[in-house]
């Protein structure tokens, strides 16, 4: 076997691993998501899931990765041979599989905005001339196919070429540039007339209003948003060297995204109410406030085309993190049969999006179980997969690795004390997974004859 590559700094590793988490789930996803569900009780349960739930995951999935430094697979194989629980690994690949099929149909979304910038389609319009020309825009079954077909075809590219020469490399330049672009909007919204409206419907939490299905999606949403539950972190973190402080990363990591999280609802909430659009838009919401908070900026399109061009960063790093998963356990760390990997099923990915890609055009009338080809793989992806391969890693870690072991994990280059190490194994051994459990279940009305 060749010798596994390594992320070269810590900072390195944090941005990578902040470049997975931080993509469409806090930019395009979480606006639209707490606009169907009412707003602030949705924030607040959200923020609840993140630290109770999914910090402790990521941890979990860090602990896995770097005890084992292999991949999802192998790493289950080689903590505990002889047994199954390797599916884990496997749930992960299909379910990174699935999210990038629909995934990538955004980022085409996004390659299209910025071609409308440079020809001028965008200039001067009123908020609902925006909505429209967006309709039209995605209705386009060729448009849509061959933009999807491009964000796959970069993402090949880059995860062909290796952790640290693409992923690494690219996420330093990236991340930054987000954060001051986005506070740029943000000044934008909340001085428009009438903001405040838009941050109350943010912050201002109305629990009365608060359906199961609300608690669902944000428990998928805190899965979704920082990519855990389908051994994303277990991959990146066996690139690790030994030394990096696990505990630390996570939460910088989790930190990091919720600014995100808290910068796009600040942007895009207070515009929403100032221009009287409607909150419970769905995925096309951001596409269509972004276009009119933007033409009221001087310098409006120029803003506009350098926050597209990071927004579809934010959401390439994330899809690079979806098929490295995938390649990294068919390659078994062999960097000359990386590449084969990344095109076959990038492809099939490809070829497996093609209905999600034509959900908003020419199939917008078939539906699965009451929902669009992508609005399925949506849901399947974040309401059950997710919560599934979450639920089964609190339980591997807290049931079947050896407790001294983890401790000495997560201890090493940290000064992880006795009693938050405690508190962080018995949330994975009981509180997270009669949570998962309780909250999955309501959904399909078991508690409620
Ligand atoms: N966290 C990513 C986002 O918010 C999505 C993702 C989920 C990426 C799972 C990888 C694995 O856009």
């Amino acid at each position: 076997m060749s010798q596994r590559e390594q992320f070269r700094t810590r900072l390195g590793f944090i941005l990578t691993t902040a470049g997975s988490a931080i993509g469409l789930g806090a930019i395009w996803k979480f606006p639209y998501v707490a606009g169907q569900n009412g707003g602030g009780a949705f924030f607040f349960i959200f923020i609840f899931f993140t630290f109770v739930l999914a910090l402790p995951l990521m941890m979990a999935e860090f602990a896995i990765g770097r005890t084992a430094g292999a991949d999802a697979v192998t790493s289950f194989k080689k903590i505990a041979p002889g047994t199954k629980w390797y599916g884990i690994g496997i749930l992960g690949m299909v379910t990174t599989f699935i999210l990038l099929s629909f995934y990538s149909v955004i980022g085409g979304w996004i390659i299209t905005y910025l071609g409308k910038i440079f020809t001028g389609e965008l200039i001067g319009l009123q908020s609902e001339e925006y909505a429209l020309l967006f309709q039209k825009t995605i209705e386009n079954p060729w448009l849509s196919l061959s933009l999807q077909f491009i964000f796959i075809l970069m993402t090949i590219i880059v995860v062909g070429h290796g952790i640290q020469n693409g992923i690494e490399r690219a996420s330093k330049i990236m991340m930054p540039a987000l954060a001051i672009l986005f506070l740029i909007l943000v000044i934008r919204s909340v001085t428009l007339d009438g903001a405040v409206k838009g941050m109350a419907f943010l912050f201002q939490p109305d629990f009365s209003k608060l359906t199961s299905k609300a608690v669902l999606d944000a428990m998928g949403q805190s899965f979704f948003t920082l990519s855990i539950g389908v051994s994303v972190m277990i991959t990146y973190s066996s690139y690790l060297p030994k030394t990096t402080n696990l505990p630390r990363s996570a939460l910088s990591v989790v930190s990091m995204n919720l600014l995100v999280i808290i910068l796009s609802g600040l942007s895009i909430f207070p515009a929403v109410f100032s221009f009287g659009l409607d909150p419970d838009a769905g995925p096309v919401l951001l596409f269509n406030v972004l276009p009119t908070i933007f033409s009221q900026l001087p310098f409006g399109m120029f803003f506009f085309a350098a926050f597209l061009i990071v927004f579809f960063f934010a959401a390439l790093t994330s899809a690079f993190s979806m098929l490295e998963i995938i390649v990294s356990v068919l390659s078994k760390g062999h960097l000359d049969k990386r590449k084969k990997y990344a095109w076959m099923i990038g492809i099939a990915i490809f070829i497996f999006g093609i209905p999600s890609a034509l959900s908003y055009g020419v199939l917008s009338d078939v539906t699965v179980f009451g929902k669009s080809f992508f609005d399925l793989a949506d849901y399947a992806v974040s309401n059950v997969l997710m919560p599934l391969g979450s639920l089964l890693i609190a339980i591997f870690v807290s049931w079947k690795m050896e407790k001294s072991l983890l401790f000495d994990e997560l201890k090493r280059g940290s000064k992880l004390k006795r009693g938050a190490f405690q508190a962080w194994y018995y949330i994975l051994r009981y509180v997270a997974p009669v949570l998962i459990v309780i909250v999955m279940l309501d959904v399909l009305g078991v508690w409620r004859r």
